[in-house]
């Protein structure tokens, strides 16, 4: 079947039809699907079937992988590259990490290197629900209002991760290092203030700002088919997981995570 890409949405987002990306394809595809990823900021290569190693292997193209910090205790064994997202339980335990992205965020953000990108496997998903929404943070800065985009010119905000007590401060905008575009970098999830602004001044901001992001014609909400892998670029994309049915006993949700390592924004 050749090579298929095809956009989901006006927003961003687009699906990889035809490429198995379990064995290794040769660099004019590489090339194919690297720049397809720069302009659609999310791509899913649909009717995966993939091994663990598949999935490292297929991940470390784009880059060295990185590790979340929970994946001391959230790892799937014998694979310390591989995040587990799930509502799984093992002898009364969690298998991995039940909940993931509850709020909008960029992952490992809290880092001086935040991930470049992260790579989301789908191995067994509910009848409904577990969508995954993705927010394009360009278009988000390119229609900022003028106010606000004074407001931040400059400006660094901190980041900090609870489940690791690690901070890192990073500009509020930051410019892609592959497309040169700018885009819009602060998370209610993992963004705790604005330097040299007092805590009524940042929230004041944060909260504009957050609400100027949170509008449909940036989003693209991913409903999750078997087979799905999905790739985004945590460098101008936050994402959020649909956390509405975590409470139910028989909404089973389980995913495996691989995270590439990236850059100090600038
Ligand atoms: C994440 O935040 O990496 C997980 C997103 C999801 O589970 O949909």
């Amino acid at each position: 079947m050749p090579l298929e890409i095809r956009s989901l949405s006006d927003a961003l987002g687009a699906e990889v039809i035809g490429l198995d990306v379990s064995h290794p394809f040769d660099d004019k595809i590489f090339a194919t699907i690297h720049q397809a990823h720069l302009e659609n900021l999310v791509l899913v290569f649909r009717g995966q079937n993939l091994t663990p190693q598949q999935q490292i292997e297929f991940s470390k193209r784009f880059g060295p992988l990185d590790a979340h910090p929970s994946q001391g205790n959230a790892h799937l064994e014998g694979y310390p590259d591989i995040l587990v997202i799930s509502t799984k339980t093992k002898d009364g335990k969690d298998v991995g990490i039940r909940n993931a992205g509850p709020m909008w965020h960029s992952d490992l953000a809290y880092r001086e290197r935040p991930a470049l990108g992260s790579m989301l496997y789908a191995l067994e998903l509910p009848d409904r629900r577990g969508n995954t929404g993705f927010a394009n943070m360009y278009k988000a800065y390119e229609a900022l209002p003028a106010h606000l985009k004074t407001a931040v010119e400059g400006k660094r905000a901190a980041f900090h991760s609870t489940r690791s007590d690690i901070d890192a401060l990073h500009p509020i905008i930051r410019t892609h290092p592959e497309t040169g575009w700018k885009s819009i970098f602060v998370n209610p999830q993992l963004t705790t203030g604005i330097e040299d602004m007092s805590e009524t001044e940042t929230e004041a901001l944060l909260t504009e700002i957050y609400a100027h992001c949170d509008q449909p014609q940036f989003h693209y909400w991913h409903e999750w088919q078997p087979g799905d892998l999905a790739f985004w670029d945590n460098r101008c994309v936050l994402h959020i997981a649909d956390h509405t049915r975590l409470d139910d006993p028989s909404y089973i949700r389980h995913m495996h995570r691989t995270t590439i390592a990236g850059d100090v924004p600038y």
